[in-house]
């Protein structure tokens, strides 16, 4: 286990490295228990170090086998070599030299997935953030570039397809049945973005033309057996392709493209240069196996990963401080991506839920960091959705400020600046400050200041002066670390919607604001209208033009004003939204003093008038539908959380929805499309609608029969899956619940993929016989305790997917991840790690739970040798 040293690592320590690369190149000898790696690397002295100054390289749980300095052998006493770094003395001044670093790996026990791995009888490399130093010393970080040389050699029988980065050098035979692969890659990278492949796949092919007319070979491998499956990934890839063409002006810049997706991965996908590596369940997918959302999911990594091909492989980071330059920057493209390939308002819609249901209570619990944190212990934990998710929220903010036009213009500068460097967010945002003229520089606090902004709005309407005024005020609570915070630039994109349900188009004094944007950068400033003809009702944070909490006195008159007449589709879910959330509180608030609950009529009118408007998408009203989650409400009441009224009052409200629209329900559960399946975007609102229509009609009637007899009639696994989802969830128990999930699992047994949906759709089960149930399948011989997806599908699941269960009152969910953790840590500590964050909320519950979870915590703590991984995010949970 990598040993953990407590160093913190800081922004402000940056410095160059004494070395400069020129060159590497790499020979592989692939052998599951003792592959050679040699690695013949060219430096020279950076001008203007001393001579006295060593070459420190890093390593990690490497052991040295041979070291020559120009092809000769040194002194022992010119070198250190540990598990973790290697140290040669008495360099040459200034003269280039090379080094010859001979190691030995052994892939097949590397349980960790960081480095050299095997799955499933395929070798494969995982680099990103500091897995390069597991294969060779090396100057492992992000500012390193240099161009590679990769030769692979391997038992023919073993490996078959030897692949790495670049473009195809040349293979042929090499002696005792075994061959070599040659490939070069003439874009200097980091060493992050290395990898390798050796294995015998399946493979699908074809090709793209670049908008300069260069034809570029396209190859997804895959184990044998499941080409058919990677249809899909490949027509999102040239999609993906274009799009970034079209859009950004940026062609791909090699002869070749591929993507290997390999069954065993801690993420989802690695944009190594012309070597995607992927977690399968993001490239496999046909309609028997895959459900709506998994095409979604495919498109959008699919198209991030290539999309890092410019924005984080042509343009790196600095250091791994800058990791929201590559992924917040990448995460906003897919997102854009994405939209235009489906509908933009759902997209936005889902996205704003998973913002807050990820980000939000990240930013407002123990881990919360800024986007671009300033210190870590272990880089591996900051692979954040504050990272990712507020990291795009943040370059989507800069869009807003700006203009599509002027944002364009300063991408097009930060690729023509930076092509080839490794950057800085300040030099991010000075190309978009000089391509617009604007100052940024309030506006960069977003990237250092963590946690979730509040801004409360209040109104005031003078009927005789025909005047409207908005005031609003910004606030931010103290973070780990920082206890004082500067007032911020935030965006609000608004709406005055008149009474006859038109828009009110004046422009209002007090205050920048442009393009339907009050540009909020004071503590508290009002923003006055004249000449309104009548009382306007103000949609505020339309399309969440920013990241933050709206605290707004709103009635339910209004708000179903704003949901009648929005013209923009998201600021009418948001309205929707909204009203549903502030209704679940209240009757949680009811339930946890076990006092009757208020009805829910006005709520579900406006839900069922919803649903059987067929002016709106299906998959709008599929979305409008969705309550807010268990979770969301647990968010809103902020302290003291009782999971179980929670539940309870959720649970009610959706029984009197359902019962309350009944007829609406019936209707539209029949609505699915028919015929052969297609997973465009209006064939997946029409089920997502049908789908949820369904779920509301067995509510409605109390029984298990229309949700088996979905499940018996699917001939998808969306509908399959849904199906299943409603029998656990709403009819636990029931004999058609038991022989649906038998059915399942028997017709999905040689399919992990589909089977962990089997997995988690049990994990997430409310109740707390839950718990029970997770214990008894982790306990199954049959369970694969190192496969991320699976211990994702089932203690991931519960953990985060399952409110009730996981917070039982007695603790043991919490004592359940504990020993997980323990254990996991011991073979793949990232994977533990993650895990662990599920727990990330635990002060905001109520004492009797919050104690339980504080001692399941210590428990983790006091378990003796934790990684640098669990132990950073343990400690920073319990400080
Ligand atoms: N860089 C990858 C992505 O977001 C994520 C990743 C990080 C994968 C670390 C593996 C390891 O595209
Ligand atoms: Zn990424």
């Amino acid at each position: 286990m990598r040993t953990d040293t407590g160093h913190v690592f800081k922004l402000t320590d940056y410095k160059p490295t004494d070395f400069v690369v020129e060159r590497i190149d790499l020979t592989f000898e692939l052998d599951p228990k003792a592959t050679i790696v040699v690695s013949r690397v060219i430096l020279h002295r950076r001008e203007g170090v001393g001579t006295d100054v060593p070459l420190v390289l890093d390593g990690d749980e490497l052991t040295l086998d041979s070291l020559l300095i120009d092809g000769m052998e040194i002194d022992a006493s010119l070198y250190d070599a540990t598990p973790d770094s290697l140290t040669i003395r008495e360099l040459p001044e200034s003269a280039p030299f090379e080094i010859t670093v001979t190691t030995t790996l052994s892939p097949e026990t590397n349980t960790k997935l960081m480095g050299l791995y095997r799955t499933s009888g395929v070798y494969c490399t995982q680099c990103e953030s500091e897995g390069f130093r597991r294969i060779t010393y090396f100057y492992d970080r992000p500012d390193v570039l240099t161009v590679y040389t990769v030769t692979i050699i391997a038992a023919k029988d073993d490996a078959k397809h030897l692949l790495s980065n670049g473009n195809f050098l040349g293979g042929g035979n090499y002696d005792e049945g075994r061959h070599f692969a040659a490939w070069f890659d003439p874009h200097p990278k980091p060493a992050y973005l290395f990898a390798l492949v050796g294995g015998d796949l399946g493979l699908v092919e074809d090709t793209f033309t670049t908008m300069s007319g260069r034809e570029v070979a396209l190859k997804i491998y895959v184990e044998h057996g499941k080409e058919p499956r990677a249809a899909y990934a490949m027509d999102a890839l040239k999609r993906s392709m274009k799009w970034d063409e079209d859009v950004y002006g940026r062609e791909y810049d090699l002869d070749i493209f591929q993507i290997v997706a390999v069954s065993d991965f801690n993420m989802g996908a690695m944009e190594n240069k012309g070597l995607n590596v992927f977690n399968d369940k993001y490239v496999l997918a046909d309609p028997e196996t895959a459900a709506d959302a998994d095409y979604a999911n495919i498109e959008a990594i699919i198209a991030h990963e290539y999309f890092h091909n410019w924005t984080g492989n042509r343009i790196t980071c600095r250091d791994w401080f800058q990791l929201c330059l590559k992924e917040g920057l990448t995460v906003y493209r897919d997102h854009a991506f994405s939209a235009d390939q489906r509908s933009a308002p759902v997209k936005r819609i889902a996205e704003i839920r998973l913002l807050k249901a990820h980000q939000f209570p990240e930013d407002a619990g123990p881990l919360a960091h800024p986007v671009r944190p300033e210190t870590y212990r272990e880089i591996n934990n900051f692979y954040t959705a504050t990272v990712y998710e507020k990291g795009s929220e943040v370059v989507r903010m800069i869009r807003t400020i700006l203009g599509v036009e002027d944002f364009r213009k300063g991408m097009d500068l930060y690729f023509e600046r930076h092509d080839g460097d490794a950057a800085t967010i300040e030099d991010f945002l000075a190309c978009f400050a000089e391509a617009s003229g604007r100052d940024l520089k309030q506006f960069a606090l977003w990237y250092s200041q963590a946690g979730t902004p509040s801004v409360s709005v209040s109104s005031e309407w003078n009927e005789t002066k025909k005047t409207f005024k908005v005031t609003l005020e910004q606030s931010l609570a103290p973070t780990p670390g920082q206890s004082r915070k500067a007032l911020m630039h935030i965006p609000l994109a608004y709406g005055l919607i008149l009474p006859d349900g038109t828009e009110f188009e004046g422009q209002p004094t007090g205050g920048e604001a442009s393009d339907g944007v009050f540009h909020l950068t004071k503590r508290k400033q009002t923003f006055s209208f004249s000449n309104v003809p009548g009382r306007p009702v103000v949609s505020i944070n339309r399309g969440f033009s920013a990241p933050v909490n709206i605290a707004m006195e709103q009635s339910p008159e209004d708000l179903a004003h704003i949901s009648r007449h929005e013209s923009d589709g998201v600021a009418r879910w948001q309205a929707l939204n909204d009203y549903a959330t502030r209704h679940l509180v209240a009757a949680s608030r009811l339930a946890r003093d076990g006092r009757n609950l208020m009805p829910a009529g006005d709520l579900a009118d406006v839900l069922i008038a919803t649903a059987k408007d067929d002016t709106l998408e299906p998959a709008f009203r599929a979305q409008a539908l969705a309550l807010p989650a268990e979770s969301d409400i647990a968010r809103e009441i902020g302290s003291n959380i009782d999971p179980d009224a929670i539940h309870t009052a959720r649970e009610a409200v959706l029984a009197e929805v359902a019962r309350a629209g009944q007829e609406v329900f019936t209707t539209l559960a029949a609505s699915a499309p028919k015929g052969a399946y297609s997973p465009d975007a209006a064939a997946a609102g029409q089920r997502a609608l049908a789908g949820i229509s369904m779920s509301y009609a067995s509510i409605a009637e109390a029984t298990a029969e229309r949700a088996k007899a979905a499940f018996n009639a699917a001939d998808n696994m969306t509908v399959l899956a849904q199906a299943l989802q409603v029998l656990a969830h709403q009819f636990p128990g029931s004999d058609e619940t038991r022989e649906a999930l038998e059915t399942f699992r028997t017709r999905y047994a040689d399919n992990p993929l589909v089977l962990d949906k089997w997995y988690s759709i049990q994990a997430m089960a409310p109740g707390a016989e839950t718990c029970e149930r997770v214990e008894e399948l982790l306990a199954s011989p049959v369970f694969d305790h190192t496969n991320p997806n699976r211990m994702r599908s089932l203690v991931g699941a519960f953990t985060a997917g399952n409110p009730t269960g996981f917070n039982r009152a007695d603790g043991a969910g919490y004592r359940l991840l504990a020993r997980q953790v323990v254990e996991i840590d011991g073979r793949n500590p990232q994977l533990a790690a993650r895990l662990l964050t599920a727990m990330r909320s635990w002060r905001s519950l109520e004492p009797g739970r919050q104690e339980q979870a504080r001692l399941a915590l210590l428990s983790i703590r006091d378990a003796g040798k934790l990684s640098a991984d669990v132990s950073d995010i343990v400690e920073r949970m319990l400080a």
